[in-house]
């Protein structure tokens, strides 16, 4: 199954001061999805958008919103971010005790779930959460701020993940990538087996509707 590609600008490279038409401007540049970086300043140290935000800027597109939690504790926000209008919703398995009953909780909210690794987490870790996710998202950077560098490492754990996903009837899953993709490595990331595409300062830098259409010219 060749899934299409989903580009998906991060929002944490936007001007917060703006977010209406940077949200606006994403859309018009051909953006599939819009990236939410949820973070806590615990599982991470950082702290950005909480379902306010979300919920404020819900009503100014109609592109999914997929909200990444980089949280401790992600089931006491799980329905208050599906509350607030996110329609993706992913979780780390490094946050997760009890990971099948989180994912249960997102899915019961009607939401698209996915699983986070981190770039050393083991990829076990997806092979095991695959039969019960609609996408599982590979960090290729340590989670917590944009403009980090691509660690090259996470390609062969997208290869891995991908032909595990085709050979055990887990094909419709999608595999999400996000942390210092740009146009220069993008082709490198889509032959690994990634469809969705996450890009913050690789977009938002220059002019995002030629980035965005020489991402999807990779595909
Ligand atoms: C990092 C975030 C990413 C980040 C990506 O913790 O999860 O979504 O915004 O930004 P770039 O593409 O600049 O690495
Ligand atoms: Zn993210």
């Amino acid at each position: 199954m060749k899934h299409p590609i989903i580009i998906a600008p991060s929002l944490l490279s936007s001007d917060f001061s703006q977010l209406e038409s940077e949200v606006k401007r994403c859309a018009q540049a051909g953006a599939d999805i819009l990236h939410v970086d949820v973070m806590d300043g615990h599982f991470v140290p950082n702290i950005t958008i909480g379902p306010l935000i979300v919920e404020a800027i819900r009503p100014h597109t109609s592109l999914p919103l997929d909200c990444h939690l980089m949280v401790s504790n992600p089931d006491a926000y799980i329905s208050a971010f599906a509350k607030s209008g996110a329609d993706w919703i992913s979780i780390h398995v490094e946050a997760c005790t009890h990971l099948h009953r989180s994912i249960a909780l997102i899915k019961d909210l009607g939401k698209k779930a996915g699983v986070v690794l981190n770039p050393i987490t083991p990829i076990e870790y997806a092979f095991e959460a695959a039969p019960f996710v609609d996408f599982i998202l590979l960090m290729s950077v340590n989670p917590g701020f944009g403009g980090q560098a691509f660690i090259p490492h996470v390609l062969n754990k997208a290869r891995r993940l991908r032909k595990f996903l085709d050979d055990s009837g887990y094909e419709h899953v999608e595999i999400e990538i996000d942390g210092g993709v740009k146009t220069d490595n993008v082709k490198d990331v889509i032959d690994a087996g990634v469809n969705i595409i996450v890009s913050g300062s690789g977009l938002f830098s220059g002019d995002m509707a030629s980035n965005i259409a020489t991402m999807k010219s990779h595909g």
